[in-house]
């Protein structure tokens, strides 16, 4: 069967990028992504690729050379899931911040009601695809909903796992390391594999599409993110080690990884790891676990978050120690609030977390962002209830220029590994703050010798400074 006619539902960070992709890979397939945020699709359908929601490297050009011509931007999501034969189910699943597995499951509340829309308005049958990551099993819900609710149609469900890293989607999308297709191991359910096979086969090689049961698919989706988050963890709680003994995490880091079975990559010592995805999903897999009474794999998964959370705490507990054990008052200047450089994506961002520690001490922070404006610095913070929205807006403040925004500060913090920041005068930066002048650097992104010689005091992650 030739897919004409896809659906995505959520036009977000996953939605938006991948079809995107497909659509511009496959130009006989016309591909319509809604969202029921009309304000986003708006953005998605603005003239100005630049106004686009994601903020993506090469994003724009695909969105501008196939939009209109086969890949549209809607609110109409009845219209749009009638019309397909294939529907991605790309919704937002956080952590559920309510009742049983409160802070630790995941909220299938988005997907529950995607199911029951296709359900209702399908009229013929149609291939459901799980994009957004899931528990473990969340197939089973949904083919539930879809055959007890639907109108006797037949509906295929299919677990296809995104491994997008943002900064990277596009390339990412273009040139993946593996497609994983989950489906149902009977003929009409090879069926509708096969379907989806020959769509990323258009651009992706067949060895490299991975097709398993839906539920190898669904856990290898948790597993990935898990053991990169771990590997993270495991070289954040080193760089505490090396702190106290002189050893040098970078060092340690280059030797550990010149071992092709451990390999270099993902071994960067930082000020802890965010972002929508691994938090949530190793929290997912430790409740699975849980549920399923394995107490000993779920402390040893849990394990990874306790670390990233002391990381975050340990960073802003230094800066505090550091200036003579007093924060109050004191201006500390924050270059970077997103979860990672090339992103404007702040979900789970340690800036976030750092940034707290820090008000809570009274401390008064500038931050400088190249891509998060500043509604968003304070949706983040609002968001944890800490303080007033009013307390955070005269404690905080957001400044354009990076400059300016460490002037008269006793301290910069790096938290996020933006190269501009590399290049910026740092002489200038030294001249305009108060002395003597402290650099943390919690991404071990800037020249340490450099800024030494220049006046400052560097603490960096991982070295004892
Ligand atoms: C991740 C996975 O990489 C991707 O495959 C999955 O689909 C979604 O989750 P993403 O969250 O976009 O992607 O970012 P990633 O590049 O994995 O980084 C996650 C966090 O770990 C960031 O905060 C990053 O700064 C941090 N990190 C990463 C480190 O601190 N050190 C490293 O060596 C690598
Ligand atoms: P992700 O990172 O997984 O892509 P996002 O939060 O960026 O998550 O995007 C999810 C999108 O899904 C949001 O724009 C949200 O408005 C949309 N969404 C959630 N539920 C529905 C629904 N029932 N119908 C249409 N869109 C939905």
């Amino acid at each position: 069967m030739s897919i004409k006619s896809i659906c995505c539902i959520g036009a977000g960070y996953v939605g938006g990028p991948t079809m995107a992709v497909i659509a511009k890979k496959c130009p006989q397939i016309k591909v319509t992504v809604v969202d029921i945020n009309e304000k986003r699709i708006a953005a998605w359908n603005d003239p100005d690729v630049d106004n686009i929601p994601v903020y993506e490297p090469g994003l724009g050009e695909i969105v501008a050379d196939a939009r209109d011509k086969n890949l549209f931007f809607s609110t109409d999501v009845d219209r749009a899931i009638d019309e397909a034969e294939m529907i991605f189910i790309s919704v937002n699943t956080p952590t559920k911040t309510y009742g049983e597995g409160k802070g630790q499951a995941a909220d299938l509340k988005w997907i529950e009601l995607c199911a029951r829309q296709i359900a209702k308005v399908a009229k013929g049958d149609k291939i459901v695809v799980e994009k957004s990551t899931l528990p473990v099993r969340t197939a089973s819900t949904l083919k539930d909903i879809l055959t007890h609710t639907g109108n006797g149609l037949n509906f295929q469900i299919l677990s296809n796992p995104e491994f997008l890293a943002e900064g990277t989607a596009v390339e990412d999308l273009l040139d993946p390391d593996r497609v994983l297709i989950g489906g149902e191991q009977s003929p009409e359910g090879e069926k509708a594999i096969q379907a989806l096979v020959d769509i990323y086969a258009q651009w992706v090689s067949r060895d490299k599409i991975l097709t398993t049961n839906v539920w190898s698919s669904e856990l290898s989706k948790l597993t990935a993110n898990a053991y990169l988050a771990q590997r993270v963890s495991s070289i954040n709680a080193l760089s505490e080690l090396c702190e106290h003994t002189e050893a040098d995490i970078n060092e340690v880091a280059r030797a550990i990884g010149a071992d092709s079975r451990i390999g270099p990559k993902f071994l960067k010592a930082s000020v802890g790891f965010g972002g929508s995805c691994f938090q949530k999903d190793i929290l997912n897999l430790v409740y699975i676990s849980r549920s399923y009474g394995l107490n000993e794999v779920a402390d040893y998964w849990e394990q990874v978050i306790i670390m990233n959370d002391h990381q975050k705490r340990r960073f802003a507990k230094k800066i505090i120690r550091t200036l003579y054990n007093t924060v109050s008052g004191k201006k500390i200047t924050f270059l970077g609030w997103a979860f990672k450089k090339d992103t404007n994506d702040t979900r789970e961002s340690a800036a976030i977390y750092v940034a707290d520690h820090l008000l809570n001490e009274q401390s008064s922070l500038s931050v400088y962002d190249p891509k998060v404006t500043e509604e968003q610095v304070f949706t983040d913070l609002d968001y944890l209830d800490t303080r007033s929205p009013e307390e955070n807006r005269k404690a905080l403040k957001v400044i354009k220029d990076p400059y300016k925004a460490c002037e008269n500060s006793h301290a910069v913090a790096i938290l996020t590994e933006w190269d501009e920041f590399k290049d910026y005068d740092w002489q200038r930066i030294y001249d305009s703050m108060l002395k003597p002048a402290h650099i943390f650097d919690g991404r071990n992104l800037l020249d340490k010798e450099a800024l030494r010689k220049i006046g400052f005091q560097v603490h960096a992650i991982g070295t004892a400074d």
